[in-house]
């Protein structure tokens, strides 16, 4: 094991509290225990029978072709589209009426758009693109805000099968520029800028930095117009939205295509500079997005009323804000804005304004809630809350706690659900009704999910013991890899273990048997739940003249699980520029906001150390371990295997000088 996995592994507490589900619960619940038999008895007969929660245009005959492993075919000779499974066919049902999203602006204006509203929006967004060239196959690119308009989009695209490849609307234009071109984007849907904390930050200047010194796969840019005001204009190219919608027909026979066929990508950072575009089809995917999304949060479609969160630029966002609810025919919240704009109590106030039974949200978030207080929440009536879910990293049992008795009134069973980007949907979980959960674990593999925790040599450990958390069984919603690069595919994923995916992540059994998911043991870190490379940032940070080195750790952050530390070494010969600029304060406000400009004010580091030496092996490695030791303030590990031992007392004194 590496090092980094020991650190996380003896850090765990030990949490014997567990909570039984109220009978009440168990009786109403969706997910029954039987799932679990099911599956274990045949697992590809469970997913064949999942798969039935959705509608083919032509039904499948085979369930699984994992001959070409890692490469999974599932449900390859069916035929669906994922718009219409996800729309359309609830209005034919009858239900056009029924609020599919209730969208809440940061300014506290609302709008409702129902089922059959949903229909006749992307129908016409599916005709606009079409309109544009966009094909199916044609990647787009989606760079907007929290606002109904991205689910509309993501659901245009999948409506004309064009893979969509949605950008996180806080990362930068370079990262931007560097997504558009790996996926070769036809056209980009933005807005003209977006509402955050009173203010109204651009957007669409983001997407014309990008596009005026690369993007050239791009042919046209729609633009939503959301915050009003003077915006640049390209003509030829920029296409308003709310004009082509005037003219666009509501009318559109969805495009019908294989099982197989890329629903979208989604770039997410790796051990590598260079994000991976993750790919996820179509008929396994939506499967087990309706599947766990139903099961986990106990979906009721006619009563409940599910807020999840996440940003559509994660996969959270894609999952569980579009595809999984709207199959389920959801009724769902839809906020713009951030949990204290304009004030504290906004999250709280629109949980009782919507009456919100099912809630999906971050540890981060919730210790932010913890931190401004308790008597926050409680000037709001919470009561219609029946659910809680926690996502994006390891709960401590401490704010696990306060969720539950703080926000869930002690009565919401918590799911803590475990997955990834390239897991495409929730594999570990408790159901709620069913098991008795425990604060800070995420429990047990869902019903048809093989996961396990291995030690170095791929060897199941004991219950009690750490090591390595791997998936055993391909599942429906895999990624079926990344993008222009299967070899890197194979290489991160499934080189680690023979015919084990390795997720990256170190796991314990506790002595139930029950997994507690305890960190990356790679060179990602997770902040605010939102991964984020060192090896990204350390390439942002040398893209800058003045630096020569750069190392970055994730450090233990009370509020956002990790913070990025960087320590750099300073280029010589530039000390006059750094001079004149203002010396080593204004250096370290360049680099923060270089590594904004390159990546996106997320990666911002939160501190960064100008050194002169970085720690390193004799290899030259260098040795991150010990330089989060440092930013932890630990005393820092074993320094045997370093080319220079004295490194880390220069650097140690370094940092106690600066505080
Ligand atoms: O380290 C795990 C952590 O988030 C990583 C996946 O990040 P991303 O692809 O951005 O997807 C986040 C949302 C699904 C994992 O490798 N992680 C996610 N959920 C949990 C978690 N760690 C512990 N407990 C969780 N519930």
């Amino acid at each position: 094991m590496s090092d980094d996995a020991a650190t996380a592994i003896e850090n765990l507490s030990q949490e014997t509290r567990t909570f039984s589900p109220s009978s009440e619960f168990v009786q109403n619940a969706v997910a029954r225990p039987s799932l679990y038999q099911e599956a274990e008895r045949d697992r590809l007969a469970f997913w064949r029978s999942a798969a039935s929660l959705l509608s083919w245009k032509t039904p499948f005959t085979e369930t699984l072709d994992w001959t070409d492993a890692p490469f999974a075919r599932w449900f390859a000779d069916g035929t669906l589209n994922v718009a219409y499974n996800c729309v359309d066919r609830h209005v034919e049902s009858g239900h056009g009426d029924q609020a599919a999203i209730l969208a809440e602006y940061e300014d506290g204006t609302d709008a409702t758009y129902t089922y059959a509203q949903v229909k006749d929006e992307i129908s016409r967004m599916a005709n606009v693109l079409t309109d544009l060239g966009v094909k199916t196959g044609d990647r787009v690119a989606i760079y907007l805000p929290m606002i109904p308009e991205a689910a509309f989009a993501m659901l245009a695209c999948a409506r004309i099968g064009a893979p969509h490849s949605v950008v996180f609307g806080g990362f930068s234009a370079d990262a931007l520029r560097s997504r558009i071109e790996d996926a070769e984007a036809r056209v980009v849907i933005t807005a003209d800028g977006q509402n955050r904390r009173g203010k109204q930050l651009p957007l669409k200047p983001a997407v014309d930095e990008a596009l005026a010194t690369g993007g050239d796969s791009v042919e046209k840019v729609l633009v939503v117009r959301r915050t009003g005001g003077d915006v640049e204009w390209t003509e030829g190219r920029d296409v308003w939205w709310h004009e082509a919608r005037e003219d666009a027909s509501a009318e559109h026979e969805p495009v019908w295509v294989e099982a197989e066929h890329p629903l979208f990508i989604l770039y997410t950072s790796g051990t590598t500079g260079n994000p991976k575009g993750i790919i996820h089809t179509t008929g396994g995917y939506l499967t087990q997005a309706a599947y766990t999304h139903r099961n986990v949060f106990d979906i009721k479609p006619s009563t409940d009323v599910y807020w999840c969160t996440a940003d559509v630029g994660w996969v959270t966002g894609h999952t569980y804000v579009v595809y999984g609810p709207m199959a389920n025919r959801t009724t769902q919240v839809i906020y713009e804005g951030t949990p204290d704009s304009p004030h504290q109590g906004r999250w709280w106030e629109i949980v009782e304004k919507h009456k919100v039974s099912k809630f999906y949200s971050s540890p981060t978030a919730i210790r932010t809630a913890m931190k401004w207080g308790e008597d926050i929440p409680a000037k709001y009536d919470l009561s219609s809350l029946k659910l809680l879910g926690s996502v994006g990293e390891a709960i401590n049992p401490e704010a696990w706690m306060w969720y539950r008795r703080v926000i869930g009134g002690d009565r919401c069973p918590i799911v803590d659900t475990w997955w990834q980007t390239e897991t495409g949907a929730i594999m570990i979980s408790p159901l709620p009704g069913i098991t008795a959960t425990k604060p800070g674990s995420a429990q047990v593999p869902l019903p048809g999910i093989g996961a396990d925790v291995v030690d170095e040599s791929g060897k199941p450990v004991e219950n009690g013991e750490g090591g390595y958390l791997v998936l055993d069984k391909p599942w429906p919603a895999m990624l079926r890899g990344i993008w222009g690069d299967p070899e890197r595919f194979k290489e991160t994923y499934w080189s680690r273990f023979e015919g084990l995916y390795f997720a990256g992540d170190g796991a314990k059994r506790d002595e139930d048997g029950d997994i507690w998911l305890l960190g990356r043991v790679d060179d990602v870190m997770n902040i605010s739940g939102h991964r984020l490379s060192t090896m990204e940032i350390e390439s942002a940070l040398v893209s800058h003249e003045w630096v020569a080195e750069s190392a970055v750790v994730g450090a233990a952050d009370e509020t956002t699980g990790q913070a990025v530390v960087a320590f750099v070494i300073l280029r010589g010969g530039n000390e006059d520029a750094i001079a004149e600029a203002g010396g080593e304060d204004k250096v370290i406000e360049t680099l923060r906001a270089h590594v904004g400009k390159e990546i996106g004010p997320i990666a911002k580091p939160k501190r960064i150390l100008v050194v002169t030496e970085l720690p390193k092996t004799r290899s030259g490695k260098i040795m991150r371990r010990l330089l989060r030791d440092v930013a932890e303030n630990r005393t820092v590990g074993d320094t045997q295997t370093l080319a220079d031992a004295s490194v880390m007392d220069l650097i140690q004194e370094g940092m106690s000088s600066k505080g």
